[in-house]
């Protein structure tokens, strides 16, 4: 059961002048077989290639830490930010109930899944009213182990743990999951012995999902993450074929890197299946973040765009048939959705009405995909079609390593390192700056020169 990819029109010879004509894709293989070999070369640092085949160890511990939680606790909530907690967001969403929370607790199985992502004081408030500390264990991630936001998290329940059983007992409601030297959270971690997972070197924030960063969320959750991880070896493996056009990794880097040539500096991607909605903003951050860079005077990136099917098709999709030809659309499909819901007869006397019935929701969403990539391809704009057999634990795995790779191939193709983020980097620096981080003082005062604000 495995993904794959309808490229069909991205080509010209589908869409027209706007698409890639095939001489052109092809005239790229050469520099698709250079990346092939770059992210090969960059194996021993590209360290989140390793994680469907170097966790046996670790995902028993995990299990078994997600085993306590699950019997003791009726909440678990994750304190962390982007690449710690896009990836818990999205997988939880895509393999669990959809309203998972909302069930009672018998058919949920584990505990309710808070995923805190912002410091927005009314959220923070808010989840102070839904939660009881008694019942609630928390899990703070943070690879840097220094985040402002979530460092902020993470300072408010300490203090309220501490004040409510006392600082010998805070391991009991709270597990860390960080570097395993750098930053301040393996420090505090060690001082008051919490139960502690590592985020390994080589692996970057938006490349940790299959680490312990979103495993452990995923286990409490119930979720098979030895599944997620096969599916991604699985992924891993067809992705490093030497056969260009047997590569799904390499042959989407290929036609987006030639789109963003061409002009195509927007990708939007659009999943029809509310269990993906999430994963569109998780590889928003991986896209946005990897491939937005600067090399010398020339600039990088492809602006990101999610949208759902087919939410969005009564939104944006007039933008995507009649805008401008300065994107890409990439839909996710779902070839079999896990229940099938039957559109019943109800007002037989009206034809216009009537004809929905006998159908089923199924055929519905699947019509409508159809019938936008129809829409979008006549208009003369470049899309494609991801298709999942179904949304499962392995095709999720799949999933996510597909874009990673091919993320590392659109990285190499463009002739920048994906695997950093200056401009991320200068505002966590500037915020530690403007709330009085010892050694920011510099920074604090680069700011004031363009303080002077115009205002209406
Ligand atoms: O991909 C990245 O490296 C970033 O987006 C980080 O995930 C994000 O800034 C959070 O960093 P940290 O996990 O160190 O708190």
């Amino acid at each position: 059961m495995r993904i794959r990819i309808d490229y069909t029109n991205m080509l010209s010879s589908a869409v027209g002048e706007h698409g890639i004509p095939e001489e052109e894709l092809r005239a790229m293989f050469p520099e698709g077989r250079a990346a092939l070999e770059a992210v090969r070369a960059k194996r021993d640092v590209i360290r989140w290639r390793d994680l469907p085949y170097n966790q046996r160890e670790i995902v028993k511990e995990i299990k078994a830490v997600a085993e306590d939680v699950r019997q003791r606790c009726e909440s678990f909530v994750v304190l962390g930010i982007g690449g710690s907690a896009l990836g818990p967001i999205a997988v939880q969403q895509a393999l669990n109930h959809p309203k998972y929370n909302e069930l009672p607790r018998e058919k949920r199985g584990g505990p309710k899944l808070y995923v805190e992502d912002n410091v927005d004081p009314e959220r923070m408030a808010a989840l102070m009213d839904v939660i009881d500390p008694e019942t609630t264990v928390f899990n703070v991630i943070t690879k840097s182990g220094s985040t402002s936001e979530t460092m902020a998290q993470l300072l408010t329940v300490m203090r309220l743990l501490i004040d409510l059983y006392g600082e010998e007992r805070l391991r009991e409601r709270l597990i860390a999951t960080t570097d395993c030297e750098k930053g301040n959270l393996v420090a505090i971690a060690k001082r008051y012995g919490l139960t502690t997972f590592f985020v390994p070197e080589g692996v970057g924030g938006r490349f940790s999902e299959l680490c312990p960063v979103g495993l452990l969320p995923a286990a409490v959750c119930g979720i098979d993450i030895e599944a997620m991880l096969e599916g991604a070896a699985q992924m891993d493996a067809l992705c490093d074929n030497d056969d260009i056009e047997a590569n799904p990794a390499l042959m989407y880097a290929l036609l987006e890197v030639a789109a963003m040539r061409r002009g195509a500096n927007i990708g939007v991607l659009m999943p029809y299946a509310d269990s993906l909605k999430f994963f569109a903003d998780w590889y928003a951050q991986l896209w946005a973040e990897s491939l937005g860079k600067k090399r010398g005077g020339e600039r990088f990136g492809q602006t990101p765009v999610k949208s759902l099917g087919v939410t969005d098709q009564h939104s944006q999709v007039q933008l995507y048939t009649d805008g401008p030809f300065d994107k890409t659309v990439t839909f996710l499909g779902v070839e079999k959705y896990r229940k099938v819901f039957a559109i019943p007869h109800a007002a037989d006397d009206y034809p216009n009405v009537a004809f929905l019935s006998g159908h089923t929701f199924n055929e519905l969403i699947s019509a409508e995909r159809r019938a936008t990539e129809h829409a979008v391809t006549v208009s003369g704009h470049m899309n494609k079609t991801v298709i999942l057999p179904e949304v499962n634990a392995n095709t999720v795995g799949q999933l996510m390593m597909l874009f990673e790779l091919a993320t590392a191939y659109a990285g190499e193709l463009s002739g920048i390192d994906a695997y950093d983020q200056p401009g991320v980097e200068e505002g966590k620096n500037m915020t530690y700056a403007l709330l009085g981080k010892r050694g920011y003082e510099e920074k604090l005062k680069e700011m004031g020169e363009n303080a002077a604000r115009k205002l209406v």
